[in-house]
């Protein structure tokens, strides 16, 4: 406790005094739209460290992308439920972490066999609900500096409309979602906003498939979209000056021709997180709730250990800086 107050405000001066390391895709909101994700752009590397590329085994190709997930632990994935045939067996499956150009592999990727695939016992392939699978690797990976796993929400952590959030994946990209990623099929990554359910509920009312409790809706925007390959990827938004994984990419249809553009379906991680708890047995996962946040910390007193170190950590900070100025 003490050593995290003060380390966090060693990082907040080291983040005032240092020049701010832009996120690469904060920028691309005035820029024009090119044909990726839809309409995203090409990733920084190691920027979305739990992005991870779901591969499947067959004859001809060996083993190639079929869907995105996100490494939630050392040893679990989560993805989308769809994306795992239950006639396939493990071992057809690989998990690959690190990547950045998948026809470019890096040499720090890893590539990680399948122990377990878990489908949520709910899941239903027609309403989509429950479109959420854990997937345990045969062995514990060591984190990196493009390996991290996401932090997850609390059950009851919120995410309002019009909240921007980040989809990252090499599915298909292009007007329509028809074209494949073109070689070096880096990753890609697009900003979208949440939109409300009611709003959502609107968009697919004439559709076969409702909008259920369990889905999160974003991006309704011409050529902004997740697509087919994007699947079981993460949908992840800023908190606490880090990223949560508040959605799965799960659906999407063009269902009316009609503007506004359908925003894309994503599973609403919350609604999931004391099932990923139960079946992974909750070691080495990260929840950032808020609810936990308020009922288990006390604010230190005026006078602590702590505040007195932060102080010291300061002081010891502005000192080295300054001194070699003078
Ligand atoms: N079901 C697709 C997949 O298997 C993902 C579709 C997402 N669609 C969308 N319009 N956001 O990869």
């Amino acid at each position: 406790m003490m050593g995290g107050l003060c380390s966090q405000l060693a990082a907040l001066l080291l983040l005032l005094l240092l020049p701010s390391p832009a996120h690469g895709a904060e920028e691309s909101q005035d820029q024009p739209v090119f044909s990726r994700i839809i309409g995203g752009q090409d990733a920084q590397e190691g920027i979305w460290p739990w992005q991870v590329s779901v591969q499947q085994y067959d004859n001809k190709r060996e083993y190639y992308h079929i869907c995105g997930g996100s490494l939630i632990s050392a040893q679990w994935v989560v993805s989308a439920a769809h994306c795992f045939d239950l006639s396939t067996p493990v071992s057809a499956y690989r998990m690959n972490l690190g990547e950045h150009q998948l026809s470019n592999p890096s040499p720090t990727r890893i590539s990680s066999p399948v122990r377990r695939i878990v489908r949520h016992p709910d899941y239903n392939e027609n309403t989509g609900v429950a479109d959420v699978a854990l997937v345990q690797l045969t062995e514990p990976v060591a984190f990196t500096d493009t390996i991290r796993p996401v932090s997850l929400p609390g059950p009851s952590t919120q995410f309002p409309a019009g909240e921007k959030c980040w989809v990252t994946g090499w599915g298909l990209i292009g007007w329509g979602c028809k074209d494949t990623l073109p070689p070096p099929q880096t990753l890609q990554e697009l900003r979208v906003p949440l939109v409300d359910s009611s709003t959502c509920r609107d968009h697919f009312r004439d559709c076969k498939r409702p909008i259920q409790e369990d889905m999160l809706c974003a991006g309704s925007e011409v050529n902004r979209d997740s697509c087919k390959g994007d699947s079981g990827g993460p949908l992840v938004c800023p908190r606490n000056g880090n990223f949560i994984l508040a959605g799965l990419v799960s659906w999407g249809i063009k269902c009316t021709q009609s503007t506004p553009v359908p925003p894309g379906v994503y599973v609403r991680v919350p609604v999931y997180v004391n099932w990923i708890q139960n079946v992974t047995g909750g070691t080495g996962l990260s929840i950032v709730s808020p609810a936990v946040l308020s009922a288990g910390t006390t604010p230190p007193g005026p006078l602590s250990n702590g505040l007195i170190c932060s102080c010291l950590a300061l002081a010891l900070l502005l000192a080295g800086l300054l001194l070699p100025a003078l």
